[in-house]
């Protein structure tokens, strides 16, 4: 939920922490700050706002050492200030701390240190635990890694932290639990990066160090880095991995936003998802993660998907993908309610968890909850060694590449090119799709990149119809079958990046009250393509004219009957109805960002959101 840079070396500290921040926005943007030091100059510089506004902040008073740690914000404890931005400072002005997580104790933790004489300046959790590892510092008269580890045995909640000691600032610590933390190794332990993710330090180094939950890492200059457990003490070898990422793939590569650079990804991100799996001319579908439990899925009693937001929308698509390609029975729950449900698992259940960042906090927790009852947890995530795709049993990653806009689209439609994967082959091995129909089934698949590729060249339309709807303070959005999922996902996409006020619905269901709504100035977006309901849809669009509503609908190429009836067409590519979501949602994507572009909103950062929500 927020990001953490820091950097310790022979470098200028400042331009890569301040650059790291600024790619780590993705996670939170409402504060930030960051603590320059320089042999005895300490410049700790935070406010409410943007990296942007912290850089103006900072302006020329940058030059500094070789250590700094910063942090950009998402609320949770205390608003959005420049008291409650971090780097956050202990009593004596000597410990500093960046954390990302909560501290779900630290009332009680805050109380008891108040009545031993600490004062807090903030509203937040972390600088109740700065002050705490202070006072064991000082009580035990211990070493810094030492006190941090002592801290965190009191402490409940989650976090990624890294603290130093403004008097020895040779050496920095850090910890996680439940939050990410990347180590960055540079040239022979003079060089050490620190960051949520990798995209930091892409360009300084490619060797890095993820920390488990419950490990502490010492890193001090001239030394190799020391990991150890926070609760026994263990020693832990490091392990570290070569980073695959590149620059360019974290780069806006020319286009106005990341969100209008990722939906032209998809027809290349679908490929890479579907590459070395998908063998259409063998008629093969090969997943390791698959066929290695293949029993478990073909005797499964049911399947349950846990998600958030897209995600869930992307588990909707999955549910009629199994039910109709592999008749198998499926439940899809919001991760959030799940876990606070008693929900009934049984040892023959397969729980399917789609996440994007691989850190949602409700997925997490609701998979560690479906473990607990025995069942057998499959994972779908985009980011390689994300805590999703590390605390499932197995699973499959969509290889979406880096998603930095927070309004999600390519995971969107990566996530369902695995599931549709996962449901062809099972359903074929089941024996509900003849070999016949499995290689049609493969071979249409095989299209899909060119026929998304096709579909975004409706840009120029979409964008035409935005403008006349751009103020519009309502929509609604209909789909029905495979496309009903699609028209939440469109609605949600507009709500999130332009502030309008949007609702999906199963078509059909809009005589049951959201009816009431229409009138001339209420846009309805309806995805009414050739296969799937179709005449029903139609009926649908004319009980919307009937009432004056303005019509803008997704329809198969060549349609002319819809055509007669809707205010706005938006033709795509003729396709085989399991797979027309991965085409109707580009359409919806192309629609929401022309309207938010044109009402000026902040399109990769919508107000109040980010992009991996790793609290409750
Ligand atoms: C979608 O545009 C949102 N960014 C949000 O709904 C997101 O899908 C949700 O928070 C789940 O995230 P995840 O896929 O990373 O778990």
């Amino acid at each position: 939920m927020c990001g953490i840079v820091g950097y310790l070396g022979y470098r200028k500290a400042y331009p890569i922490v301040i650059n790291g921040l600024q790619r780590l926005e993705y996670r939170g943007y409402d504060s930030a700050g960051i603590i320059l030091i320089n042999e005895n100059n300490v410049n700790l510089y935070k406010t409410k706002g943007k990296v942007s506004d912290l850089k103006e902040l900072v302006a020329k008073n940058n030059s500094n050492g070789g250590l700094a740690l910063g942090h950009t914000r998402w609320a949770t404890h205390g608003i959005p200030n420049n008291e409650n931005s971090h780097p956050h400072v202990s009593n004596s002005g000597n410990l500093v701390i960046v954390h990302n997580g909560i501290i779900e104790n630290y009332d009680t933790l805050k109380k008891e240190l108040t009545t031993r004489g600490y004062t807090f300046t903030s509203d937040t959790d972390t600088e109740v635990l700065i002050n705490l590892i202070e006072e064991i510092k000082t009580t035990n008269n211990c070493k810094l890694g030492e006190a941090v580890q002592l801290a965190l045995t009191s402490v409940i909640g989650a976090y990624a932290i890294a603290v130093f000691d403004i008097s020895k600032p040779n050496e920095i610590i850090v910890a996680r639990l439940g939050s990410p933390i990347a180590i960055g190794i540079g040239e022979n332990n003079k060089d050490f990066f620190i960051a949520s993710d990798a995209s930091p330090f892409i360009e300084y180094t490619k060797d890095a160090i993820y920390l488990d939950d419950e490990e502490l890492a010492i890193i001090k200059l001239g030394k190799d880095i020391r990991i150890r457990k926070i609760q026994d003490n263990a020693i832990v070898e490091p392990n570290i991995q070569e980073l695959k990422l590149n620059l360019e793939q974290i780069e806006k590569g020319g286009y106005e936003h990341f969100m209008l650079k990722e939906i032209h990804e998809q027809p290349k991100a679908i490929l890479d998802t579907y590459r070395g799996r998908l063998l259409a001319d063998k008629g093969i579908i090969k997943m390791g993660s698959v066929d290695n439990n293949i029993t478990k899925f073909l005797n499964a009693n049911r399947i349950i998907i846990v998600a958030c937001g897209t995600s869930w929308h992307a588990g909707l698509v999955a549910e009629y993908l199994f039910e109709d390609l592999a008749r198998m029975p499926v439940e899809v729950e919001y991760a959030s309610e799940f876990r606070y449900r008693n929900p009934i698992i049984n040892k023959g259940d397969i729980v399917i968890a789609i996440s994007q960042s691989g850190e949602t906090a409700d997925t997490l927790a609701a998979i560690k909850l479906a473990k607990s009852k025995g069942a057998f947890v499959f994972g779908v995530c985009n980011v390689v060694g994300s805590s999703i795709a590390r605390e499932t049993n197995t699973g499959a990653y969509t290889h979406a590449g880096p998603e930095i806009g927070v309004a999600s689209t390519k995971a969107f439609t990566t996530q369902i090119t695995v599931l549709t994967l996962i449901a062809l082959k099972l359903g074929n091995l089941k024996g509900e799709l003849s070999n016949s129909q499995f290689h049609t089934y493969l071979q249409e698949m095989s299209l899909i990149p060119s026929k998304v590729e096709e579909t975004l060249k409706i840009n120029a339309i979409v964008e035409e119809i935005a403008s006349i709807y751009k103020d519009a303070p309502n929509c609604l959005y209909l789909g029905r079958g495979y496309n009903f999922p699609v028209a939440l996902e469109g609605a949600l996409k507009l709500k999130e990046i332009s502030y309008i006020h949007a609702e999906g619905y199963p078509a059909a269901e809009m005589k049951h009250g959201p009816i009431a709504l229409i009138d001339e100035s209420m846009p309805v977006v309806v995805i009414a393509t050739k296969k799937g309901h179709y005449d029903k849809v139609v009926s649908n669009i004319q009980e919307i004219k009937s009432r004056k509503g303005k019509i803008i609908a997704v329809v198969t190429k060549g349609d002319t009957i819809v055509k007669e009836l809707a205010d706005h067409i938006i033709e795509i590519p003729e396709t085989l109805e399991a797979f027309t979501p991965l085409l109707t949602t580009i359409p919806l994507q192309l629609l929401s960002y022309h309207i938010a572009v044109m009402r000026g909103c902040n399109v990769d950062q919508p107000r109040n959101l980010a992009k991996s929500v790793t609290v409750e």
